[in-house]
This record gives C-alpha cells, sequence and structure tokens, in this order.
C-alpha cells in the first residue's frame, strides 16, 4: 500500500511503527531510503559467506522480515534457527504473515531487542534499527552482541548518519530531499515526516559508529556500502 500517512496538515505525534505505519512499511522504507534494496541483497551475501553451521541468526529490529527473508533465502548452512525480533506487536504478525511458509526454523518474537539473549550467533543484524535505540544504551546492546557472537560470526548495522562537516551535512541532506521528491513524496510530507521522526531516530556519524564498535571489542569493522547519508557497517568477531 503507498505510503500517504503525513500528507495532510495536522499535528504531528512523534513516529511510532504502530498498524498505519505497518500498512505501508514497505513502500515508505523504499521511496525514503536511498540504497535499501542493495543493502538487503549485500546482506543476504555477507549472511551467506558468515554463516556457521547449528548456530542462530539474529534480525533485530525485523520489521515486515525483509532481511530475515534475504539471510534464509542466502543460507548455505545446517541446522540454523532465525530470530526475528521487534517491539512492535503488529510488525511482529506481518513478519509472521511474509516469512510463513517461507523460513523454517523462524522465531518471530515481539521483545524489546535491549531486553533478549544473544547467544551461539554467527550473524546479527541491526539494519536501520539502532538509530531507534537511545544513545545512552547502544554500548550495552553492542557488547552484548559482540559476547553472544561465536568466533568469525558477524554484525551487520545500516544506520541513517549525519556529518560533522555543516557543508557535507547540507549537500548530502539536499540530495536526499531530491530523493524523497523524485519518489513522489510532497513537500509537505517531507515536513511533516522529518518533525515526526526528529526525536525517535537520532543520528550519529560514521566515526562515532566505528568507535563504538572498536569500544565494545570489534577490531575488525568496516564499512561495506553508502548511499548519501545511509550506511552499512560490517564487524567480524
Ligand atoms: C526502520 S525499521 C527496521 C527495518 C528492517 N530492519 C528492515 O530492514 O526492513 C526499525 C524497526 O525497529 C523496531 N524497534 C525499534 N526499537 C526497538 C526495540 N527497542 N526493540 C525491538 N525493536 C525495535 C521498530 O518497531 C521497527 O520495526
Amino acid at each position: 500500500m503507498r505510503d500517504q500517512l503525513f500528507d495532510n496538515q495536522i499535528d504531528i505525534a512523534d513516529f511510532r511503527f504502530d498498524a498505519n505505519v505497518v500498512k505501508v512499511f514497505d513502500d515508505m522504507v523504499r521511496r525514503s531510503v536511498p540504497g535499501y534494496d542493495s543493502m538487503i541483497q549485500m546482506i543476504g551475501l555477507i549472511a551467506r559467506m558468515y554463516g556457521q553451521e547449528n548456530t542462530n541468526y539474529y534480525d533485530l529490529g525485523s520489521s515486515t522480515g525483509a532481511i530475515s527473508l534475504s539471510i534464509a533465502l542466502n543460507n548455505m548452512h545446517n541446522n540454523n534457527q532465525f530470530f526475528a525480533i521487534d517491539n512492535s506487536e503488529d510488525m511482529v504478525n506481518q513478519c509472521k504473515k511474509n516469512l510463513n511458509n517461507k523460513v523454517n526454523n523462524l522465531h518471530a518474537i515481539c521483545a524489546d531487542i535491549n531486553d533478549i539473549n544473544i547467544q551461539n550467533a554467527s550473524i546479527v543484524v541491526l539494519n536501520l534499527t539502532l538509530q531507534f535505540i537511545g544513545v545512552e544504551l547502544r554500548s550495552n546492546l553492542i557488547k552484548k552482541i559482540y559476547d553472544g557472537l561465536n568466533p568469525g560470526g558477524v554484525l551487520i548495522i545500516s544506520e541513517k548518519i549525519h556529518f560533522e562537516n555543516k557543508q557535507i551535512q547540507n549537500q548530502i541532506t539536499k540530495l536526499h530531499m531530491d530523493f524523497k521528491r523524485e519518489n513522489g513524496y510532497s513537500e509537505l510530507e517531507i515536513a511533516n515526516k522529518r518533525q515526526a521522526i526528529e526525536n525517535v531516530l537520532i543520528t550519529e556519524t560514521k566515526e562515532e559508529h566505528l568507535k563504538r564498535l572498536r569500544d565494545c571489542g570489534f577490531t575488525d569493522s568496516s564499512c561495506f556500502f553508502q548511499c548519501l547519508n545511509f550506511v552499512s557497517f560490517l564487524s567480524v568477531k
């Protein structure tokens, strides 16, 4: 269904991943995040390369299940359990509907990713999710993931970022707005969505992400994808 959530002049409440967003999520994310389909494809290929037999794969902030599906379709290993975790019940229900009969050993669970256990993992993905976690909680979450990964396992993070350099920040922001216009969003929709998401999506710089990953134990991290202000990091334990 086409995303028209922000196309009228209303009082804007903070953005929430509720039933209305679930209905339009797949359209919204593709028209808002440059390179979203490439992220999904590359994460599948990374899972194919780094997945291990008899281990758990975690999709944290799984929304409608695109990452879990990509990982499952690319999986070359045996005896893996797929954990798709989201704290929006509407998202979890949609994920179950989408992946039913497509992913074996799927556990789609409604939970806060700050509260879950990560164990015997070879693949953990935070695709556009860490940005919705309070900045003060991010290190604990990354440390927990590091501890739950087996040697040779990987954490993949995709995030919207900002740039310290004001000129670059302005250039890239303008290009991102052009990307949204090109995809059919009006000025009003862009402004309303920006206002709604301002307090809930907290960006950091690429350097802040890489430093946190180092501080949490990942000595081997790289940026494998960037399109405008969206980047993906691969960290190997
Ligand atoms: C932008 S979406 C992620 C997109 C998805 N990973 C994909 O690639 O299609 C962010 C998701 O994170 C979930 N989320 C936010 N905070 C969370 C938390 N503390 N625990 C679990 N899920 C959370 C939201 O409900 C939402 O579905």
